[in-house]
């Protein structure tokens, strides 16, 4: 079975299930290792990879670089710039560098990583200049709550954005209460990071429970909770095959509704605003 898509604003379908980056290029010696989880991922459709400069001071899109070389098409290439170079000119110069330690001629979808001291109306122009000269093809944000993006979407050029990347999974719902109702609401699909909690969520009981009945993983069973959503994209980070391999199956894992009361239970939904929790 193929990974399903959801659509952004712009109309382009992008897999629901990608594949993250954080932590790898750190060392020289697991490169090659991370090169090739990243490629087993591609080869299971998991074609959306997530990067940053940020990642290992880009050390992690090196990584990302080597595991596409020669299948750049295949590839729905994510990444970020971090706010202290996103002025008008420092997100150019930002990107640049980007590209030339992916190895590519353009980054199908660039994020502003966080909010910081630059004005959105300087960056929003950078990322326009960008799609101008065909560097970038659309772009985004990432950890923007709820007056963040009110304020974005209200500057000029601001309604270009295309999906909001956000810590998110079912130890971090409070996003639930308004923010990702929000984004639903503009068609602005949400990019779940962390969405296994960087592996500490995995040995909750309950959630062993709900796999166990399903001959699934705890980590499958907190994928396949977030991909049932409409305009959820998940991008687990894993170097070990098995892990790659265990992920791209949450894909196909139904969750019934006696799955989901009993997960509503062990992590409840947020029943109040809560400030944006990020990693
Ligand atoms: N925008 C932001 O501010 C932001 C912040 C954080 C993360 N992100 C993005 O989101 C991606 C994912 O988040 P994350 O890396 O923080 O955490 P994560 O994907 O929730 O967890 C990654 C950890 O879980 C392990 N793992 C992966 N699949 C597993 C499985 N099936 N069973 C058991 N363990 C498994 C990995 O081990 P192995 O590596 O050993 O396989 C790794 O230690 C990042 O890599 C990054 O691209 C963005």
């Amino acid at each position: 079975m193929t990974i399903p898509t959801t659509r952004l604003p712009s109309g382009t379908a992008v897999p629901v299930l990608g594949q993250g980056t954080w932590y790898m290029g750190e060392d020289s010696r697991d490169r090659a290792r991370e090169a090739a989880a990243l490629r087993l991922g591609l080869d299971l459709g998991m074609t959306l990879i997530d990067t940053a400069e940020m990642y290992a001071d880009g050390g992690a899109e090196e990584v990302v670089g080597e595991a596409i070389a020669g299948r750049r098409d295949e590839v729905f290439l994510v990444s970020k710039v971090l706010p202290m170079n996103a002025s008008r000119r420092g997100t150019i110069a930002a990107c640049e560098r980007s590209l030339k330690r992916l190895r590519t001629d353009r980054i199908d979808l660039y994020l502003l990583h966080w909010r910081g001291s630059h004005d959105f109306s300087e960056t929003i122009a950078a990322f326009d200049t960008l799609m101008r000269d065909g560097k970038i093809g659309q772009w985004g944000v990432s950890n923007l709550d709820l007056q963040d993006m009110e304020e974005l979407v209200g500057t000029p050029g601001g309604e270009g954005v295309q999906t909001n990347q956000l810590l998110y999974n079912l130890t971090r719902r409070g996003i639930e209460y308004d923010l990702q109702p929000w984004c639903r609401g503009r068609g602005i699909p949400i990019m779940a990071y962390s969405p296994i909690e960087q592996g500490r969520m995995l040995r909750h009981p309950e959630l062993r429970r709900v796999a166990d009945r399903h001959g699934a993983t705890p980590a499958q069973v907190g994928l396949a909770w977030l991909l049932r959503q409409d305009g959820v994209v998940a991008i687990p980070k894993a170097s070990d095959p098995a892990h790659v391999r265990d992920n791209r199956a949450a894909a196909d894992l139904r969750l019934d509704e006696q799955d989901l009361a009993d997960l509503d239970r062990a992590f409840p939904p947020p029943r109040g605003p809560r400030p944006l929790e990020m990693l």
